[in-house]
């Protein structure tokens, strides 16, 4: 990817028309100030709802609400000019109806000015992202492990590893292309099934976790900048932010205690009087 200085939105039909061509970069970020610093280097920037549990602390994405995408959703597209910004939509928001899912991603859109929304599910989603991408939403599906639903799958582990399970996964994924998806998220897949689904479906597959025989990568920010005490064995940390946060903080704080901060130069001095 190159760097880009116009200041123009990459589109979702972009998006759509990168497939077999160069590779998609995108990461997460869930505010201004890191969504400014990543805008001139990745095509998408996605609002996940991982930010429940990366800033929220929570244990799963369940809990996270429309309200809390539209917050961070506001805040990233206000941090950038280029990127294409994905909101995912969260549990609960979506599942129980088209028209359920039309006005949650309807509102996600308006009150935020992203450009496409996500959500997670494949046969048994493909009728709402069907229904969303005629009605003027475009919809990046998600495969593989879906995180939202831990409470029936039982762990993070990865999926699709026996025969059975990745048959299924490549059915999800078909579902999802067939449905109008202008991208997919192939998240924790083995290797040649990831392979598989990005020579069968139409359009362009990102993974996290799903081998570089996808389309284009994501990953969380916070994983790759080391910020994060465990990550998943498909994360490659890029830095170790968490230690040098700490090294900095514990500078501060010794020399707070010790009275060596602020120095002279971080001190307003009075104004001159003026000469008579
Ligand atoms: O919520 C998220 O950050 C995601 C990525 C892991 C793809 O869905």
């Amino acid at each position: 990817m190159s760097i880009q200085a116009e200041a123009r939105r990459v589109t979702a039909p972009e998006i759509r028309a990168r497939k077999g061509g160069e590779p998609i970069v995108s990461l997460t970020s869930y505010h201004a100030h890191t969504a400014q610093l990543l805008d001139a280097h990745v095509d998408v920037i996605l609002v996940g709802d991982s930010l429940g549990m990366v800033m929220h602390g929570l244990d799963t994405t369940v809990p996270v609400t429309v309200e809390m995408m539209i917050v961070h959703g506001r805040a990233v597209v206000r941090g950038t000019k280029r990127a294409l910004i994905v909101v995912d939509l969260p549990f609960g928001s979506y599942e129980a109806s088209p028209v359920e899912a039309f006005h949650t991603a309807a509102r996600v859109l308006k009150e935020t000015g992203a450009g496409a929304v996500k959500l997670e599910g494949g046969v048994r989603m493909a009728e709402t992202v069907r229904f969303l991408v005629d009605r003027g939403v475009p919809v990046m599906g998600h495969v593989g492990l879906t995180p939202q639903a831990i409470n029936t799958l039982g762990s993070f582990k990865a999926r699709g590893r026996d025969d059975v399970e990745a048959e299924q996964i490549l059915e999800d994924a078909l579902a999802v292309s067939r449905a109008g998806a202008f991208a997919i998220v192939l998240e924790a897949i083995a290797e040649p099934l990831a392979r598989r689904i990005t020579e069968e479906v139409a359009p362009p597959t990102i993974g996290i976790g799903g081998s570089a025989a996808c389309d284009g990568q994501i990953l969380v920010l916070e994983d790759m900048l080391g910020l994060a005490p465990r990550v998943p064995k498909f994360v490659k940390k890029y830095a170790e932010l968490g230690p040098a946060i700490e090294a900095a903080v514990s500078t501060y704080a010794q020399e707070v205690r010790a009275r060596t901060f602020p120095g002279a130069e971080h001190v307003y001095a009075p104004k001159a009087k003026k000469a008579d």
